[in-house]
């Protein structure tokens, strides 16, 4: 490695404490749940993607403990040379009944499932259209792609249909848009994006890593939420969050997707097979919330109290019903030091500031989860009025 290499990786982390975007990670000191012990402390978990609590339930370790035993570590391999076991295709079929979907094929995260999706499907002759706000993982996975880009405003539905018109000139078309924006806890339009694309001859796909096991009356996430479940033919999503929060994604859709996927998705074909310990966990989740969405319903009253809460002590948070609840400070500096006083008083919430959102609308994100309890919440809203006040973000 080249002295300037270094030096060029030294002045730009320099830089970015000195712009203080650096960004920290705190060492946990067991696993995650309502609560987590940072430095000898126990401290109330008010931002992680954990919505359902099965990060730590004791029915998904379990199912991963038992998986080490019956299946081993990990396959030392990818899927189509020696990589696929049973569990994977269980996983599978399991996805598929959850979403009424044929067939879904599974990658190592929701990453690589939406960096893969798009390169097999779609050619030079095809049009892709994306929101401008879309998951960092789509971005990449848009680049990797050959088709005309069409990028409109975050959810500008005129300029959509625009590019959807302009985009009749080329042979095929995909649109695909998050469920849910996280930075915003915002639902997509899903119904008029379905209308549209309807309109428009072309074929939409969703992101539900925020929504699904998080929304709608089942946890189906984001078209259940908005009453347009069984109008999207296609979706990637995550197990890294409700649905075990360890690792692995997935798209899911009509067969002849999934096989093609199967075939010349390069995340799939040249990337090791989920681990078998992870496969079991997120299929012990997806049978757990099949039996029972009671955990989606405590999400939901958690998420709805604490939205109650914090509004009427006066805090500026997006409106909303998603258990993201961003609570909105303006500066950056302000949202980081914060986030500080707050963890010293014991409420572990992250702050974000520009460029990760606009200028001047730098935020705490806070994230409800099924496992919080009343208690738990009022007292993160007393501690957010204490902080709000010493901050003077509340009067
Ligand atoms: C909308 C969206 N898509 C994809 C991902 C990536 O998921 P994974 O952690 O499974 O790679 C995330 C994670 O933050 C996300 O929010």
């Amino acid at each position: 490695m080249t002295t300037s290499l270094i030096d060029y990786c030294r002045s730009e982390v320099e830089a970015l404490h000195a712009s203080r975007t650096f960004k920290l990670e705190r060492v946990l000191e067991g696993p995650t749940g309502a609560r987590v012990r940072v430095d000898g402390r126990d401290i109330l978990m008010l931002t992680s993607n954990n919505y359902l609590g099965f990060a730590n339930h004791p029915r998904v370790v379990a199912a991963a403990k038992k998986a080490l035993d019956r299946w081993g570590n990990g396959l030392g391999s990818v899927r189509f040379i020696c990589g696929t076991q049973e569990l994977h295709k269980e996983l599978e079929a399991a996805i598929s009944k959850f979403f009424e979907t044929e067939d879904t094929i599974l990658y190592m995260s929701c990453w690589n499932a939406n960096e893969g999706l798009f390169q097999p499907l779609l050619q030079e002759e095809d049009a892709l259209l994306t929101d401008g706000l879309n998951h960092a993982s789509i971005i990449d996975g848009v680049r990797l792609c050959k088709a005309k880009r069409f990028i409109t405003p975050h959810n500008d539905l005129a300029a959509i249909e625009k590019a959807l018109k302009e985009a009749q000139a080329c042979r095929r078309r995909l649109m695909i848009s998050d469920g849910v924006f996280s930075m915003e806890g915002e639902v997509a339009p899903l119904p008029e994006l379905v209308d549209l694309c309807a309109r428009h001859d072309t074929t939409l796909v969703v992101d539900d890593s925020h929504a699904t096991g998080v929304l709608g009356a089942t946890g189906r996430g984001s078209a259940e939420e908005t009453g347009v479940w069984g109008k999207i033919p296609i979706f990637t999503s995550t197990l890294g969050k409700a649905m075990g929060s360890a690792a692995g994604g997935f798209t899911t859709g009509p067969k002849p997707v999934i096989d093609l996927l199967r075939q010349r998705s390069r995340t799939s074909l040249f990337s090791n097979a989920l681990p078998p310990a992870v496969a079991a966990s997120s299929l012990e989740a997806f049978r757990m919330l099949l039996e029972d969405p009671a955990p989606v319903q405590k999400l939901r009253h958690n998420t709805l109290l604490f939205r109650r809460l914090m509004t009427e002590a006066g805090f500026n948070i997006l409106p909303g019903v998603h258990p993201v609840v961003p609570v909105i400070v303006g500066d950056t500096a302000k949202a980081l030091a914060m986030s500080a006083a707050l963890f010293e008083k014991g409420v572990y919430v992250s702050g974000f500031g520009f460029p990760v959102v606009p200028q001047g609308h730098a935020r705490l994100r806070c994230q409800i989860s099924a496992v919080h309890s009343d208690e738990d919440l009022h007292g993160a809203v007393d501690a957010f009025i204490a902080v709000g006040k010493e901050f003077e973000v509340l009067g």
